[in-house]
């Protein structure tokens, strides 16, 4: 069976605690390059790749509760990755937990277990 999960890894960047209302920054942690915007007063985390051509959406900006990728001005809502107005697909997102010792990201993943043993 399929399994699939959720691989929580402290952020040791401390970079997005200090970031600004509506700025994004790049961050890479687990082989991934993430992009992380401060939205109402919350962090949220993206995947640093446009779905649209595969670039850097860090670089854009905030504009009416999106994230805007620089290129083509494209926009995505950083809480549940849709592209507005479904121009093309839509961006992954992260999730991001504040806890009393930190940040933690949340990476998903899937394994297989078999008779209760993981196997991958
Ligand atoms: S590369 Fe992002 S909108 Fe085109």
């Amino acid at each position: 069976m399929i399994v699939q999960g959720t691989r929580w890894r402290k952020v040791k960047d401390d970079r997005p605690q200090s970031l600004a209302e509506g700025k994004l920054m790049q961050l890479t942690m687990a082989g991934r390059t993430l992009c992380v915007v401060r939205m109402n007063g919350v962090l949220r985390v993206l995947a640093d790749a446009c779905p649209h051509q595969g670039r850097s959406i860090s670089g854009g900006w905030c504009d009416e509760g999106h994230v805007v990728c620089p290129f083509h001005r494209f926009h995505f809502d950083p809480v549940t990755g849709k592209a507005r107005h479904g121009v093309c697909s839509n961006i992954e997102v992260f999730p991001l937990e504040e806890r009393a010792d930190g940040l933690y990201m949340g990476f998903p993943y899937k394994s297989l277990r078999m008779f209760g043993v993981r196997i991958w």
